[in-house]
């Protein structure tokens, strides 16, 4: 008698922050594995767009709107995406953005909207979707996380205070679920080439890059894919009943020199 039963073929997953970057490519990647996915953002007409190539594909996608930072949302996004495909069996939560800013020169109310995001955000998920998985037995949880956790970056405070809570908001729900059958995961990425950034204006991003290169935080001008981290993910919730994959943190690789 096997300890665990398999999981089934088809897992229904949803993805917040899939309009862009690690959250689309991982939504595209779950559903051409055959698992039916729910992406949400506030930019829903985005998810659309992912969620229509996948069904061109012959995958299964709707596209609804999330916005992270609202509980209701979250509540609306959970029940419509239920009903579209059944119960969640894969929960990827992605959204995000990053506010770069010293600390102290930062207003609180922006301190706390990247905790709301990052932390509070993920909880309103895990509270409107684990529930339910332990009362199945199973089920897989991914909280993406990020490397400023064991090397914060300056200019970046709240982002590694939010990033902090969520690690540890994750390492204590692995032990309150452990024997559930439901798993918790953090994938902690690498500077990663998304969306995430790409709003700073040019002095802005200079004056960050000169600062992370005087603290040896950017050894090399290397950047992973949204696709490679979402193929991590995927690794992580596929991994056999009986494994668990706690935490995988992924760094683009050095080029070789000629
Ligand atoms: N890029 C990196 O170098 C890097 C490194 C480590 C960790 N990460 C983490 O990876 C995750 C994905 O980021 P990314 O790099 O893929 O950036 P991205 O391309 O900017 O994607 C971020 C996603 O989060 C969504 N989002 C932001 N605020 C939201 C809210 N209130 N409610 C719902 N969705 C919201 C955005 O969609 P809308 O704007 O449409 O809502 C977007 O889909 C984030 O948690 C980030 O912290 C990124």
């Amino acid at each position: 008698m096997p300890r665990f039963a398999p999981h089934p073929e088809r897992r229904p997953a949803l993805v917040s922050g899939a309009s862009s970057g690690i959250g689309a490519a991982t939504a595209t990647l779950l559903a051409s594995a055959g698992h039916p996915v729910a992406l949400g953002a506030r930019r829903v007409e985005r998810c659309e767009q992912v969620a229509a190539a996948i069904r061109e594909r012959g995958g299964q996608a709707v596209a609804l709107p999330l916005d992270v930072a609202d509980s209701g949302s979250v509540k609306a996004f959970v029940a419509a995406a239920t009903d579209a495909h059944g119960d969640p069996e894969i929960v990827v939560s992605g959204a995000g953005d990053l506010a770069a800013a010293r600390v102290h020169e930062l207003d609180p109310e922006s301190f706390a909207a990247q905790l709301q995001v990052h932390l509070v955000g993920a909880h309103r998920l895990v509270s409107q979707v684990v529930p339910g998985m332990v009362a199945r037995a199973r089920g897989d949880v991914v909280l993406v996380s990020s490397d400023v956790v064991p090397s914060p970056r300056p200019r970046m405070g709240a982002y590694v205070a939010a990033k902090n809570g969520l690690e540890g908001m994750a390492r204590a729900m692995r032990m309150e679920l452990e024997g559930s059958g439901v798993r918790t995961s953090l994938v902690r990425p690498g500077p990663t080439l998304t969306g995430m950034g790409m709003t700073w204006d040019a002095e802005t991003t200079a004056a960050v890059l000169e600062e992370w290169v005087g603290w040896g935080l950017a050894r090399h001008p290397y950047f992973l894919e949204p696709e490679q981290v979402a193929a991590v993910i995927v690794t992580v919730v596929t991994a056999p009943r009986g494994v668990h994959l706690t935490l995988v943190e992924v760094q683009p690789e050095r080029a070789v020199e000629p």
